[in-house]
């Protein structure tokens, strides 16, 4: 087994690596917890005095993202993906027969300290599942095979390093490519067009193409870049939202692992027009893998002169990008909650406005903007705005990158032009069966078989990406389940209508699933999501309770079927909670019950 290095070594090293700033926290905690295998109260005293930061900012942080843990998970971890899909392709199944294997249980370190199996929220590989991460680094594919040979590695105590590739080889999947994907894109050329034609031409072409977000919201690109270049700051930043946490999206893992170019030249682009110098990537922990190749990317980009000073020799073009991971945290890819996490905080959204483009990072203006749109932004700048404008329908331009995962025959990344309809997109991969499609995730939209001819775009059905495929034999409360308990694993706590109202839901949905639901259920879930939508602080907690009400309404039979009761049933059997008090007190009769006995 590697050594554990000392608590002052691993804290020692990592915090002179980030120059001793509290701003790279959750960085630092990365490494201290993966050199110490956990993050020790010690070691948080350690850092606070190295970082000449209160101890209380230490320990929210290390207490606040799922990845950091205060005791030993040993020397491997293994965390299996629980996203709806993984779990129709096996999940369930997989996890018990790597427990089995290993003689060990879920959430327990095993006997000997040297392997810990749990499960985690969705780590993008719907298109490859069912997955998991080991050690950070992802396993896709898993099957018997698969878990065998890990199981064998792991009872040898090989390092990672020694494991063979295939394990981890993470295909792209590309089903269908269009401007974005399919055409060849040359590094350097958006930048050599806007030195051509200058800052304000290429916003002018960016306000031509209608743009619109890629991470969900779908605000035009050109008017928050134009507010950052307007707002006053020392500095400026640029941000790129690489969290793709909404369970059931991959296509940013596919944009990062095979068309890095074309996002670090989309953020050099936009620093260009705002007149920013730092920028940063924000990459979801899941995406560890992708980091040394990033960087290789970013080396080559330097090297060949299109980061750093004086970008393709225009003196004061200065900008460069460094990359830091996220923790486990879905309400990281919140822009604000973003900001918060790269500043080495808790993940909890700000109040708005101000808005990021006037008051970001460190309080300077920042534009944030997904990885997909900053490739969008790239392929304009090249081909101008009127080519994206004929792409699409009028109020959703250019094409838009979909993740099909589920109950089809080619699961994987799909570009379409906006404006395709979910029969077309079903067509197209092999989806024979479907009775519904989850569009956008969780928080999205479920579009039962009523509706396929609906399209995808910000007119009709909005989307980040996910296009996740149910087929009639699957149970759409389950489905909606699952993503209850996801809302609920993932809200931050800090506003009561989204923590206790995501929790009342879970309970509800389990309550139901357990046989002992009733009408009165039902009515309060409605009452739930309408708390949630009208006083939740942010976005997750707006739309957490939007699968529950939707599959309610369009799969009423999935709910009626589970209903005990049309009044009321309540939660758990208060009859036989009071057993242990009848055989204390040795009686058994009519009144010691709280149901009659008789039938
Ligand atoms: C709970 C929640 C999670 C989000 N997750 C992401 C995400 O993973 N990636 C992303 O680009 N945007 C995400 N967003 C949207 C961002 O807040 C923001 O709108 C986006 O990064 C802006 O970029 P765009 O204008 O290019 O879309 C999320 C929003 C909410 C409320
Ligand atoms: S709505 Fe939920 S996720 Fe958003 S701030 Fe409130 S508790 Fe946190």
């Amino acid at each position: 087994m590697p050594r554990i290095a000392p608590i002052s070594e691993a804290v020692g090293h990592s915090v002179e690596r980030h120059g001793a700033r509290p701003s790279h926290l959750v960085q630092i905690l990365r490494e201290v917890q993966a050199e110490l295998r956990c993050l020790p109260g010690p070691a948080l005293d350690e850092l606070a005095r190295a970082l000449r930061t209160p101890r209380v900012r230490v320990e929210s942080a290390a207490s606040f993202y799922h990845f950091f843990h205060s005791e030993s998970h040993g020397a491997y971890e293994i965390l299996f993906s629980d996203n709806i899909i993984d779990q129709m392709l096996g999940k369930r199944e997989m996890m018990q027969y790597l427990c089995k294997l290993l003689w060990l249980q879920p959430g327990k370190l095993s006997e000997d300290g040297l392997v810990y199996v749990e499960s985690t929220s969705d780590i993008g590989m719907a298109d490859q599942g069912p997955a998991a991460l080991v050690n950070g680094h992802v396993l896709p594919s898993l099957d018997e095979s698969r878990l065998e040979l890990v199981a064998g590695l792991i009872r040898d105590q090989k390092p990672l390093a020694r494991w063979p590739r295939m394990l981890f080889e993470v295909a792209d999947n590309v089903r269908k490519a269009g401007p974005l994907l399919g055409q060849a894109f040359e590094p350097g050329s958006a930048l050599r067009k806007v030195l051509k034609q200058g800052a304000e031409r290429t916003l002018a072409e960016l306000d031509a193409s209608n743009l619109r977000g890629r991470g969900g919201a779908g605000f035009k690109t050109a008017v928050k870049w134009a507010s950052c270049r307007r707002a006053q700051g020392s500095e400026k930043h640029v941000v790129c939202n690489a969290d793709e946490g909404e369970p059931g999206t991959f296509k940013d893992r596919v944009l990062l692992q095979s068309h890095a170019d074309l996002v670090f030249e989309g953020m050099t682009l936009a620093a260009r027009v705002i007149g920013a110098s730092h920028g940063m990537v924000y990459l979801r922990g899941e995406y560890l893998y992708l980091l040394q190749r990033l960087e290789a990317v970013l080396a080559r980009r330097r090297k060949d002169g299109l980061l750093g000073k004086g970008i393709l020799g225009e003196q004061g073009f200065d900008f460069d990008i460094e990359i830091h991971l996220g923790a486990g945290a879905y309400i990281c890819g919140e822009e604000s909650a973003l900001i918060e996490s790269l500043e080495g905080k808790p993940g909890k959204p700000r109040n708005r406005p101000p808005y990021p483009d006037t008051f970001g990072y460190l309080g300077e203006p920042t534009g944030v903007n997904n990885v997909e749109t900053f490739a969008c932004a790239a392929k304009i700048a090249v081909h101008g705005g009127a080519w994206f404008a004929g792409m699409g329908t009028p109020a959703s331009t250019g094409s838009k990158l979909m993740s099909v995962s589920g109950d089809v025959k080619r699961p994987g990344v799909y570009e379409y032009p906006f404006g395709v309809s979910v029969k077309q997109v079903l067509s197209d991969c092999g989806a024979g069966n479907a009775q519904a499609v989850q569009v956008g995730g969780p928080s999205g939209t479920c579009v039962s078989w009523r509706e396929f001819d609906r399209r995808i775009c910000f007119e009709d059905v909005p989307t980040a990406g996910a296009f996740m495929v149910f087929s009639r034999d699957r149970d759409m409360f389950e489905v909606a389940r699952n993503f209850a308990h996801f809302f609920a694993h993932e809200s931050c706590g800090f506003c009561t209508p989204c923590r206790v109202g995501t929790s009342l839901l879970r309970n509800h949905m389990d309550k139901l699933a357990a046989g002992k639901g009733s009408a009165y259920d039902m009515v309060q879930m409605k009452r739930l999501m309408h708390i949630m939508l009208t006083m939740s602080h942010c976005g997750l907690g707006h739309t957490a309770a939007n699968p529950v009400v939707q599959t309610m309404e369009k799969f009423p039979d999935a709910y009626e079927r589970r209903l005990r009761n049309l009044d009321f049933e309540p939660a758990f059997d208060l009859d036989g909670a009071l057993q242990t008090a009848r055989l204390i007190t040795g009686r058994d009769d009519e009144w010691a019950h709280i149901v009659s006995k008789q039938p």
